[in-house]
């Protein structure tokens, strides 16, 4: 379901750049366990591994709480919130007609936000998922005092109780302690699951239930992606990006990854990729900066840029999704007055098709910018299983080629532990 080209790498033969044995090696630490963060491998066999009961009890929670809302606000950062607003986006899209709104908190302090969205809840019927591995992230803490504060105020603290999942550690933090206190529902996040890996634990999948997404669709595709990624060598589609992003980086020198996506509604899936790659490999001085863009949005403002700015430094990878959700054609008009008239045959997918090959000829050929391109079947629910674990994969893979930990975030664990300093938490 999902291709890798390198025609327009200038990546002749992958093999011949990479050997298979440094791929089997690092396969082999993956699925043996053996490398380093090993004890944060447990989304490899996820996918046929998840707890069916906790699903279950999860799908008939989110029922019952989808039936008593116009809103749902999800709480949460980084992990706990990038990969379920990106399936969201992605397979509900921008402008859906669902009967819940999902909106995100606790992913910014900004005062201004959270005012407007407390002001815009005051009508609404709304209830909270409020997602933290730890239990003690500042900014998800603080949304979630204001809008529990909110909620008790707006219905009372009995209903409240129906209306508020809290979804972290089994046992740890102040999180889990409150939920259980004040009688509230709650679903674990595995202990061998990081935040950038848990887009498929209760983390993803429970607000996703709430929001009508079809989660079985989604374990389909995760399976299908397991499934097809069995080969250890560079037979394994997820390692030949791997493999081609590490060469370019390593070898030829390029610091910068570009996602670009033709679609506006995977512009958070590009969010949700750039923390996998960027916390994954970004540490001991290495990794490629990850960014991205939305085309044909983009070539309107960096694709200067990315046609004649500095060179060697950034690589592309596009990501080309082969069937529309729909398709729509230009209609005819008979006064002809935009001069349009020329395109009235093609479809929309045929005209955004060829702004790839175009743009692709042009970024490569005549820009000397390399683009990987993934080919991607479709869209839709069962695409976000499968790409999901699929980026896994090649995060795993590519950050172990660096030499890495793929599963911690040091870096980032510093400026949380900074400001619970500044702020004066008590120790
Ligand atoms: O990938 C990660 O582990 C982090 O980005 C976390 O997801 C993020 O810091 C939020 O942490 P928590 O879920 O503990 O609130």
């Amino acid at each position: 379901m999902i291709k890798v080209n390198l025609e327009y790498t200038g990546l002749n033969d992958l093999s011949q750049e990479v050997k298979d044995s440094e791929i089997i090696k690092v396969d082999a630490m993956i699925r043996n366990r053996t490398g380093a963060g090993a004890d944060f491998l447990g989304w490899v066999d996820w996918p046929v591994n998840f707890d069916s009961t906790e699903y279950k009890a999860m799908k008939k929670v989110a029922k019952n709480l989808r039936s008593k809302i116009d809103t749902l606000i999800v709480i949460g950062i980084g992990g706990s919130y990038l990969g379920t607003r990106a399936a969201d986006e992605m397979i509900r899209g921008l402008n859906h007609s669902d009967k819940v709104e999902v909106i995100y908190a606790g992913h910014t302090m900004s005062s201004s936000y959270t005012d407007q969205l407390t002001k815009y809840l005051k009508n609404k019927h709304f209830g909270i998922a409020v997602v933290s591995k730890s239990g003690t992230t500042t900014e998800p803490g603080i949304a979630f005092r204001i809008l529990e504060g909110q909620l008790v105020q707006q219905v009372g603290a009995e209903a409240a109780k129906e209306l508020i999942v809290a979804i972290t550690d089994k046992s740890k933090g102040a999180l889990k302690a409150l939920a259980d206190q004040k009688g509230y529902q709650t679903f674990e996040i595995p202990d061998d699951i990081g935040g950038r890996f848990s887009v498929l634990t209760p983390v993803g999948i429970f607000p996703l239930l709430v929001a009508g997404v079809n989660t079985d669709n989604i374990f389909d595709g995760a399976k299908k992606a397991r499934k097809q990624l069995s080969k250890h060598d560079l037979a394994n589609s997820a390692y030949q990006y791997a493999a081609a992003r590490y060469v370019l980086n390593t070898k030829y020198g390029y610091k910068t990854e570009a996602l670009v996506s033709y679609e506006s509604q995977m512009q958070l899936l590009t969010e949700w990729w750039k923390q996998l790659f960027g916390e994954s490999e970004g540490k001991d001085g290495k990794g490629l900066l990850p960014t991205s863009m939305v085309f044909s949005t983009d070539l309107h403002s960096l694709g200067q840029w990315v046609q004649e700015g500095t060179r060697n430094v950034m690589f592309e990878t596009v990501i080309r999704v082969k069937k529309p959700l729909a398709n729509v054609k230009v209609p005819k008009n008979k006064d002809n007055l935009d001069e349009l008239n020329y395109l009235t045959s093609k479809t929309l997918h045929e005209i955004n098709s060829t702004a790839i090959e175009g743009v692709l000829d042009a970024h490569f050929n005549v820009g000397k910018m390399p683009n990987i391109v993934l080919e991607f079947d479709k869209m839709d629910d069962e695409m976000f299983g499968y790409l999901v674990y699929w980026f896994e994969m090649a995060v795993a893979m590519s950050a172990y080629l660096l030499e890495v930990n793929p599963f911690n975030q040091p870096g980032v664990d510093i400026y949380k532990k900074n400001m619970f300093k500044l702020l004066g938490k008590p120790e």
